[in-house]
C-alpha cells in the first residue's frame, strides 16, 4: 500500500459504492437490502450506509465500525487491494495489521466466487489438494462423470485454491469445449496437442508460440514447465479432437514438477489418480435446493416440504445441473408437472447410454424453453453463439440486434432464474461474465427443444 496517499472521504465513498455494486451483482440482492445487511453488521441503519456512500458526506465511520464494515464486505469480495484502500481512506489508524488479520481469516476461501457456492464435494477437493501438495503425489489427476455432475465446479475450485497458494508458480486453465465450432472449421483448427502447447505457452507469456514448429514448441514448453511449477487444468476433454488417452501420453513427459488436472465426460483409465464423480447425496442435494430456493426466490422450495425435495433428488439422481434446472422451473411450473415428464426418462443415476442421458435433459430443456418469450429466446440463441468456456462479457451482448436494453436485462434475469445462464463476476476485472453450460448450449443449438412432439 502507498503510505503517502492521504485518506479521502470521497475515495472512501466511491469504494463503498463500488463494493455494494459488486455485491449486488454477485448475490443478485438489491442495493437497499445490501445496505441494510451491512448496517446490521455494525449496528447502524441502511441510511447511514447510504450517507457514507455519498462523496459530499462529511462523516466517516468510527474505527470499530470501519473494521466491521470492511469485514462484512471482504467476506464477499475477498479483494485485498480493495480492502487496503478502504481502510486507508476510511481513516484507519493502523490498517496493515487489520488487513492481514482479515486475509488470514479468509485464507481458505478462493479469491472470488468463480463457481457459485459448492455443496458437498469437500472430500474430493481435499483429496486433490493433498495429492497436489504431496511431492510424491500423482502427476495426473482426472475427474470424469456425466455432463452437469460438477466436474468443472471442482476443477475451478482447485484453480482458485492454488491461484493463491505459493505451491504452484502458475495455474493454467484450458478448456477443450468447442461445441460451437462448425465441423468444417474444426477440421481446419482442431483441438489437439498442438492447441494445448499453444495455450500453455500463451498463458506463460509466450505470445509468439504459434509461429514455432511442433518440435520447437515442445522444447520451449518443456523448458518453461521445468523452470516453473505449473498446475495445468484441462477441462472438457471429451470434446477434444484427439482421444484423451493420447493427450495423457503426450502430456506426461512435460510434467514433474508441473502437474495436471483433467476432466471429461468419458471415463479415464490407466495410471492416474482417478475420481469418478456421481450425483450429490440426498442431504447435499437438499442443501443445494435450499440455497437455490433462497437465491432465486422459489416459494415451493422455501416451504421446504421434505418429500418434495427428496423427490427432486431422486429424479435428478443428485446431478447439480439437473437440480438447478428443475428448481428454476418451479417458479413457473408446479412440481408434479415438472417431474411428470422427467419420470418418463431413465433416472440420471441409472442411464447407461449417451442417448438416455440426452433424453433426460431434453425433458427439462423443453419445459424451460416453453417459458421463454421471443426476446428471451433471441437472447439465449445469441449467447449460444459464443464459446461458453471463456465466459461472455456483457459488452458482447449489450448490442444484440432486436433487443432493447430493458428486454436484455429482464431476459438475463429470467434466464438466470431458470439456470439456463450463469452470471459471474471475474476475479480481477470489474466486468461480469455470462456462462452457458455446454449442455444448455448443445440444446439451444440443436433444434431438439423446439420439437414439441418429443414430450
Ligand atoms: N457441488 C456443487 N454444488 C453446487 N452447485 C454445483 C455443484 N457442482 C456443480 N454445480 C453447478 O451445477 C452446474 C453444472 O456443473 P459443472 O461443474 O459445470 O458440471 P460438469 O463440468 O460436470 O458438466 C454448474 O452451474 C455448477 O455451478
Ligand atoms: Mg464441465
Amino acid at each position: 500500500m502507498e503510505k503517502t496517499v492521504l485518506p479521502s472521504k470521497e475515495a472512501f465513498a466511491t469504494l463503498l459504492k463500488q463494493a455494494i455494486h459488486r455485491i449486488k451483482r454477485l448475490t443478485k440482492k438489491l442495493a437497499p437490502e445490501i445496505r441494510q445487511e451491512l448496517g446490521n453488521a455494525i449496528n447502524r441503519n441502511a441510511t447511514t450506509i447510504e450517507h457514507w456512500g455519498r462523496s459530499d458526506n462529511p462523516t466517516l465511520p468510527k474505527q470499530t465500525e470501519l473494521e466491521g464494515l470492511a469485514e462484512a464486505i471482504y467476506a464477499y469480495l475477498l479483494d485485498q487491494a480493495w480492502l487496503d484502500k478502504f481502510l486507508l481512506h476510511g481513516g484507519h489508524a493502523d490498517p496493515d495489521p487489520f488487513s492481514e488479520y482479515l486475509a488470514d481469516k479468509h485464507e481458505e476461501k478462493p479469491p472470488a466466487p468463480r463457481a457459485d457456492k459448492i455443496v458437498g464435494r469437500a472430500e474430493y477437493i481435499q483429496a486433490i489438494r493433498e495429492n497436489l501438495e504431496n511431492p510424491r503425489g500423482d502427476l495426473i489427476i482426472t475427474i470424469d462423470g456425466l455432463g452437469g455432475i460438477g466436474k468443472t465446479a471442482i476443477a475451478s475450485k482447485i484453480h482458485d485454491l492454488f491461484l493463491l497458494d505459493a505451491l504452484f508458480d502458475k495455474v493454467i486453465w484450458i478448456s477443450a469445449d468447442r461445441s460451437d465450432i462448425p465441423t468444417f472449421l474444426k477440421d481446419l483448427d482442431p483441438f489437439d496437442f498442438d492447441t494445448i502447447l499453444n495455450s500453455i505457452g500463451q498463458q506463460l507469456g509466450e505470445q509468439e508460440i504459434k509461429k514455432l514448429d511442433l518440435t520447437q514448441k515442445a522444447n520451449l514448453i518443456r523448458n518453461l514447465l521445468k523452470k516453473q511449477r505449473c498446475l495445468i487444468i484441462l477441462d472438457n476433454l471429451e470434446t477434444a479432437d484427439i482421444p484423451q488417452y493420447e493427450i495423457i501420453e503426450l502430456l506426461r513427459p512435460f510434467l514433474n514438477p508441473s502437474r495436471a488436472l483433467l476432466t471429461s465426460r468419458r471415463r479415464f483409465t490407466g495410471d492416474l489418480y482417478q475420481i469418478h464423480l456421481s450425483g450429490l447425496e440426498a442431504t447435499q442435494a437438499i442443501e443445494l435446493m435450499n440455497h437455490l430456493g433462497k437465491e432465486k426466490s422459489i416459494p415451493i422450495i422455501l416451504q421446504g416440504e421434505r418429500h418434495n425435495l427428496k423427490q427432486i433428488h431422486q429424479v435428478t439422481g443428485g446431478s447439480p445441473l439437473a437440480i438447478k434446472l428443475v428448481v428454476g422451473l418451479l417458479k413457473h411450473v408446479p412440481l408434479q408437472t415438472a417431474l411428470k415428464h422427467l419420470e418418463k426418462a431413465t433416472p440420471l443415476d441409472r442411464v447407461a447410454s449417451e442417448d438416455e442421458y440426452l433424453k433426460f435433459y431434453r425433458y427439462i430443456f423443453i419445459q424451460a424453453w416453453r417459458l421463454l418469450n421471443d426476446e428471451d429466446e433471441k437472447l439465449l440463441m445469441g449467447l449460444a453463439q459464443f464459446n461458453p468456456a471463456e465466459g461472455i462479457p456483457f459488452g458482447l451482448i449489450a448490442n444484440m440486434p432486436g433487443l432493447t436494453p430493458e428486454q436484455l436485462t429482464t431476459g438475463i434475469q429470467f434466464l438466470w432464474r431458470l439456470s439456463l445462464l450463469e452470471v459471474q463476476e471475474q476475479t480481477n476485472l470489474k466486468d461480469i461474465l455470462y456462462y452457458l453450460h455446454p449442455l444448455t448450449r448443445y440444446f439451444v443449438l440443436s433444434d431438439m427443444v423446439k420439437r414439441e412432439d418429443l414430450l
